[in-house]
Order: structure tokens, then C-alpha cells, then sequence
């Protein structure tokens, strides 16, 4: 048997396993998780009451607290305004639902009240969130404040928040939960609506929760 012949072989199978190594090394690299900063452990936040009381900064500067809602629904969506793309759908999908409410039922779409609270503090300062919310709900309020605060409230709501470097892009993203939180007029948790629910799902689930 040539012995070339064998040293060939080796060498291309040597050469294929390497590749297969670099392919998966590429691939692991490039999953979510692989280069992301972890503010909190979104594991840690289960059990005890879902929720919790707030202080936050609107768009306006002002701070407010959820007691401040009390006698309002709340529905309560966490994103940031530079999310490209679950964020901005989110949020028409939550204001076209309050449309068709209000069509329905407009005495129970004014008690309820729209919430925006940023997962991204860092970009989206008062202004920055004054010029997002105005391209949704007339009534949506958006909502920052510092890492701190907003990192409680996100562990309150059970919020998943992971902020990811792309190394290729000159900004970072932000991975989060992107389910719509409905609470009670005494802030109590009511129920959540995941992403993809319909509009006009949520507008008849609002329909029959909300009481005049
Ligand atoms: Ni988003």
C-alpha cells in the first residue's frame, strides 16, 4: 500500500475535523449567551408575589409611582426604543387593542392605562422616550429611571433582561421578555398576554376583565 496514499488521507481527514472544530467554535461564539453581560439572574427572580410598587421617571421628568394609577389598569410593556423590531410591534399591537376597545367600550379603555418602562435606562433618557411614545398610544406613558431602579422593577415583573455585545455593531442590543403585563386597579397581577396575541384578542380579554 502506498504510503502517500494513507499520509494523504489523514491529512484531509485531519484537515475536515479541523474545520468541523473551527465551524462549531464559530457557531457556539455566535449564539445568544455566548457575549452577553448579564445584569441579574432572571432565575432568581421566581416565587413570592409577581409585582410590586414602583417609583419611576415619565417622559415628561416627572416621577411617578404605581399608586399614582390606582382606580387605572394597567398594561404594562418592557422594551427599549431602540429595539428594531419586537418593541415598536408590540407596542402598535397594544395601542391597536385600545383602539378597538375604545371603539367597543370607551369607558373601559380610559380606565385603562398604557405603560411603557424602558429595560434600557442607559439610552433612554426623558427625551429620548418623549419622542418614542408619540408615535403610539396618545395616552401610553413611557417610563426610565436609574440601572438600579429599573433592574428591581424588572426582577419584580419577572422581566428577562440581557444586554448583548455584537462585537461587528457599534451598539449593543438588549434581549428581553416581551410579554404585556395587564394589573388590577389596586396594582394586583391579572394576567399576561404573550407575544403574538392578536389585537383584537386583547381588546375582548379587556373587555370582559375590565369593570366601570
Ligand atoms: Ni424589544
Amino acid at each position: 500500500m502506498p504510503h502517500n496514499l494513507l499520509a494523504r488521507a489523514l491529512l484531509i481527514f485531519g484537515i475536515g475535523l479541523a474545520l468541523l472544530a473551527v465551524g462549531f467554535a464559530g457557531w457556539f461564539y455566535l449564539q445568544p449567551g455566548a457575549m452577553q453581560e448579564a445584569r441579574f439572574d432572571p432565575n432568581a427572580s421566581g416565587g413570592g408575589d409577581y409585582g410590586g410598587p414602583f417609583t419611576l421617571t415619565n417622559q415628561n421628568g416627572d416621577r411617578v409611582s404605581r399608586s399614582d394609577f390606582a382606580g387605572s389598569y394597567l398594561l404594562i410593556y418592557f422594551g427599549y426604543t431602540f429595539c428594531p423590531d419586537v418593541c415598536p410591534t408590540s407596542l402598535s399591537v397594544m395601542t391597536q387593542a385600545l383602539d378597538r376597545l375604545e371603539e367597543e367600550a370607551p369607558e373601559k379603555a380610559a380606565a385603562v392605562q398604557p405603560l411603557f418602562i424602558t429595560v434600557d435606562p442607559e439610552r433612554d433618557s426623558v427625551e429620548v422616550l418623549k419622542q418614542y411614545v408619540e408615535f403610539f398610544h396618545p395616552r401610553l406613558i413611557g417610563l426610565t429611571g436609574t440601572l438600579d431602579e429599573i433592574d428591581q422593577v424588572a426582577k419584580d415583573y419577572r422581566i428577562y433582561v440581557k444586554k448583548v455585545r455584537d462585537e461587528s455593531a457599534t451598539d449593543y442590543l438588549v434581549d428581553h421578555s416581551s410579554t404585556l403585563i395587564l394589573l388590577g386597579r389596586d396594582g394586583e397581577f391579572i394576567r399576561l398576554f404573550s407575544h403574538g396575541t392578536p389585537p383584537q384578542e386583547i381588546a375582548t380579554a379587556l373587555s370582559s376583565i375590565v369593570k366601570r
